[in-house]
């Protein structure tokens, strides 16, 4: 079966990571994969996870499987933080939660429960967008459209070609849009553009799915999940997928979550069903540490408040690295205008490199960039600015 097969290609994000890891260059810097680190180059384990898991390796007392959707109170407190306590959606009973093995796993349960519930529905995409979103949503087996997101002229949302394009999306038919942070440009919407899209959504009938893989990385907890409103309120359908991998550090966890939300409660309960079917013929039901120690933080006052700082602290720390780029490049008399870096949210930034010079600063400098110009900023530290501005310089001919 094998032996006629040739080998698939490196991942686009992951792949470089193993090439960063057999770099022997001792200057090589990895601003790949999206994930946090400190200005001493460690993704740490945050205090209140550390905090957590010693109550629960005190307190418990069974590996009993969980539920297929997980256990209820990491539901209840995934809704809390999304919607916010009280809020109308929960006591109604219209959002169900699924705790899943991150939000690349809640992306999947979603993909293919809606694929399930409309056989023929496409799901839209932003232009360009998360380099993994084609490959679930495809093997799913929906059908891939694109909408215009990134105009790179003016380094924002191309608004114009977006709202023409989500407002001819027909009745039925899944749109994927970031929450905030987007990936990989770091663009966001801004308040009334989200209002419009919540409302093109209802007007047209088409089914919102939500990816919110970074919230506290933007602006805030509470200021990042605004967007959500705006759908909250026209009462429609939709799919939020979620992730504690990067707000939590509990990347290796594989912790997140997949809620879906009905027009009423009976319509949630029931898509429900057929969700944790897909589950069961998925994984049967989530791995439990990840997800109990986001219980233990997010049920405990005090830990909670740890862990808010916490999220502020990485926030901010990126927020530097991003003033700090600029300033370096600036410094180095580089004659292009970086302040776009600084306008963009979250722990990337859409560089402006193009794939030739991407492929340049990995082979004679050992930084490992994402194709696409996308760099994870948070990988950038006082220690190694100073080798990536020279470097970056060096590209852009200053
Ligand atoms: C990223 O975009 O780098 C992260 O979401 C990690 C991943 O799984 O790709």
């Amino acid at each position: 079966m094998f032996d006629a097969i040739s080998p698939a290609p490196p991942d686009a994000i992951l792949g470089l990571t193993e090439a960063f890891k057999s770099d022997t260059c001792p200057q090589k810097i990895n601003l790949g994969v999206g994930v946090y680190k400190d200005n001493m180059g460690l993704t740490p384990v945050l205090k209140c996870v550390k905090e957590a898991e010693g109550r629960i390796e005190a307190e418990q007392t069974t590996k009993n499987y969980l539920p297929m959707a997980g256990s209820p109170d990491f539901g209840r407190l995934t809704q809390k933080l999304l919607f916010g306590e009280d809020h109308e959606v929960i006591s109604s009973g219209r959002c169900c939660t699924a705790h899943s093995p991150g939000g690349t796993g809640g992306l999947r349960v979603g993909a293919e429960t809606a694929k399930g519930f409309s056989e023929n529905a496409s799901i839209w995409m932003s232009k360009p967008t998360w380099a993994n979103h084609k490959g679930i949503f495809g093997n799913a087996g929906m059908a891939i459209k694109e909408y215009p997101y990134y105009n790179p002229e003016t380094r924002d949302v191309d608004w114009d070609g977006m709202r023409e394009v989500l407002g001819k999306i027909p009745a039925g038919d899944v749109v994927l849009l970031h929450v905030c942070c987007h990936n990989p440009t770091g663009v966001d919407l801004i308040p009334d553009q989200w209002q419009e899209v919540a409302d093109q959504a209802k007007a047209r009938g088409w089914i919102p799915f939500l990816d919110f893989a970074y919230q506290g990385f933007g602006e805030g907890l509470g200021e990042d999940a605004a967007p959500l409103q705006p759908f909250l309120d026209a009462g429609v359908e939709m799919f939020i997928a979620s992730s504690y991998s990067k707000n939590f550090g509990l990347y290796c966890e594989r912790t997140g979550a997949i809620t879906m939300v009905g027009k009423t409660a009976d319509d949630a309960r029931a898509g429900f069903s057929h969700m944790k079917v897909c589950i069961r013929r998925n994984y049967s039901n989530p791995p439990a540490h990840g997800g109990a120690i986001v219980v233990a933080v997010l049920d405990d006052e005090t830990l909670c408040s740890v862990w808010e700082e916490e999220v502020a602290t990485m926030r901010d720390r990126i927020k530097d690295m991003r003033s700090a780029l600029v300033q370096g490049l600036k410094g180095r008399g580089v004659d292009l205008d970086f302040s776009f870096i600084e306008r963009q949210r979250g722990m990337f930034s859409f560089s402006g490199l193009r794939d030739d010079q991407v492929d340049w600063l990995r082979e004679e400098k050992s930084i490992y960039i994402v194709k696409g110009g996308r760099i994870n900023v948070a990988g950038v530290t006082t220690a190694n600015i100073d080798y990536l501005c020279d470097s970056m310089a060096e590209v852009f001919g200053a």
